[in-house]
C-alpha cells in the first residue's frame, strides 16, 4: 500500500479541492494547475462528471496524483477506485471505509474535528487525518494544540484554508498538506478563465 504521506511528499503541500462542473473542463483545468507545480489534485464526488473526470485524468495525465474526494460511504469509494482514484478524502471517520481501503491498498484520509475521532482514526491504524472544516474546528490553535497528545498524527487541514492563511498552517510541524476550494472556484471553472486560475495558482 502506497501511504497518503508517501504520495504527499513527491508533491506541492496545497491539494487544490475541485467541485468540476463539466467533464470538459477537467483537462484544461488539471494542465493549469500542473502548470504551476500542483501535481496532486482531489476531485470531489459533489457533481455528476467527477467519476468520468477522474477517469479522464488517469487515463490521459498518468504523471499527477489524483485523488477523489467527499467520499461518504463505501459504494462511492468502490467507484471512485473503480474510476482509478489513487488516494481518497472523507470528511468523516467510517471503519467500513477504513478496512475498505486497506483491503484494496489504497491511501484513505479520513475526516476529523474532535480528540474522540482522531482517536477513532488513530485506534484504525491511521496516521494521517483532515481536519475539516479546519477553521470552524479551531484552525491553527486546534492543530498545535492536538501535538503533544497525538504524536503519530499528521494533519492535512481544508475547510476554510485560504491563500491569506494556508502558510500558518503549512508552518506546524505536524501538518503534511493543506487543501481547499480557493484555488479553483467554480465560477472560473464554468468561464473556463485559465489565466484567472494561473494567477492564483502561481501566487500559491
Ligand atoms: C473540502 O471538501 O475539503 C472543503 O469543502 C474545502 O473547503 P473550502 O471550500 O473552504 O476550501
Amino acid at each position: 500500500t502506497i501511504s497518503f504521506q508517501e504520495l504527499a511528499s513527491n508533491s506541492k503541500p496545497i491539494v487544490p479541492v475541485i467541485a468540476l462542473p463539466t467533464l470538459e473542463s477537467a483537462l484544461p483545468l488539471a494542465d493549469t494547475l500542473s502548470s504551476c507545480g500542483f501535481t496532486m489534485l482531489e476531485i470531489t464526488l459533489r457533481t455528476d462528471c467527477a467519476l468520468d473526470a477522474i477517469n479522464q485524468l488517469r487515463q490521459q495525465r498518468p504523471e499527477l496524483i489524483i485523488g477523489a474526494g467527499t467520499v461518504k460511504n463505501s459504494q462511492q469509494l468502490q467507484q471512485a477506485l473503480d474510476a482509478g482514484a489513487q488516494f481518497i478524502v472523507s470528511p468523516g471517520t467510517d471503519s467500513d471505509m477504513i478496512t475498505q481501503a486497506r483491503a484494496q491498498q489504497v491511501a484513505l484520509v479520513p475526516g476529523v474535528m474532535t480528540p474522540s475521532e482522531i482517536m477513532q482514526a488513530a485506534n484504525l491504524g491511521m496516521d494521517t487525518v483532515k481536519l475539516f472544516p479546519a477553521a470552524l474546528a479551531g484552525g491553527t490553535e486546534f492543530i498545535s494544540a492536538m501535538a503533544a497528545v497525538f504524536q503519530g498524527v499528521k494533519f492535512f487541514p481544508t475547510g476554510g484554508v485560504s491563500e491569506d492563511n494556508v502558510n500558518q498552517y503549512l508552518a506546524l510541524p505536524n501538518v503534511i498538506c493543506a487543501g481547499g476550494t480557493w484555488l479553483t472556484p467554480t465560477s472560473l471553472i464554468s468561464r473556463g478563465d485559465w489565466n484567472k486560475i494561473h494567477e492564483i495558482a502561481q501566487r500559491c
